[in-house]
């Protein structure tokens, strides 16, 4: 799918302030796919497209969750992380997007995981440090994502579960993962 028909779709599929993210994420993944020396194309349109199931009805993602044999026990877990899975097989069976690493960045790109290759850092990060957003840290991980992505990654990670915690909100086992993965060599950052 080329980059002008994906922007097109998904510009369908969103709010106008879903879409001016889903730009400021995608600028900024092309940006650290570029210094990473990734495939820009091929992160261009995960970016573009990571965004697309946000604002399917609760029931319908339950459906595919389901349908799909995606983990159940998301459905356990608040809503909000239903769209990166749910969106991963979305962009299959409705745009035909049937590449596993653009599948594999959308499926993990709110909770993150253990083991992620770079494609899947860049998109968890590119949507955690998107200048529109003002997380309390956020500017700490700007400063350090083109030096160590994975620490990046763990320090939003970490600002997440803390976030979480003071809410009382549960947090995904996947996102305790992450933070567990690389604590050791950040344990005084
Ligand atoms: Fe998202
Ligand atoms: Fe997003």
């Amino acid at each position: 799918m080329q980059k002008d028909k994906a922007f097109e779709t998904v510009k369908q599929q969103l709010t106008t302030k879903r879409y001016e993210h889903t730009v400021r994420v995608t600028e900024t993944a092309v940006q650290l796919a570029r210094h990473y020396r990734l495939d820009v194309t091929k992160v261009e349109l995960a970016a573009i497209l990571h965004d697309y199931a946000k604002y399917r009805d609760p029931e319908e993602m339950k459906r595919w969750i389901i349908m799909e044999k995606l983990p159940h026990d998301l459905l356990e877990y608040n809503e909000e992380l239903w769209h990166g899975p749910v969106g991963s097989k979305m962009i299959e069976r409705e745009l035909g997007v049937d590449d596993p690493e653009i599948q594999s960045a959308i499926y993990w790109h709110t909770t993150g995981k253990r083991h992620m290759n770079l494609m899947d850092k860049v998109i968890y990060i590119a949507d955690y440090i998107e200048p529109g957003r003002s997380f309390p840290g956020v500017e700490e991980v700007r400063q350090v994502v083109y030096e160590d992505i994975d620490k990046a990654c763990w320090m939003a990670a970490r600002n997440t579960i803390r976030f979480l915690m003071s809410k009382n909100q549960p947090v995904y086992p996947d996102t305790f993962q992450l933070y567990n993965e690389k604590l050791g060599r950040n344990m005084n950052a």
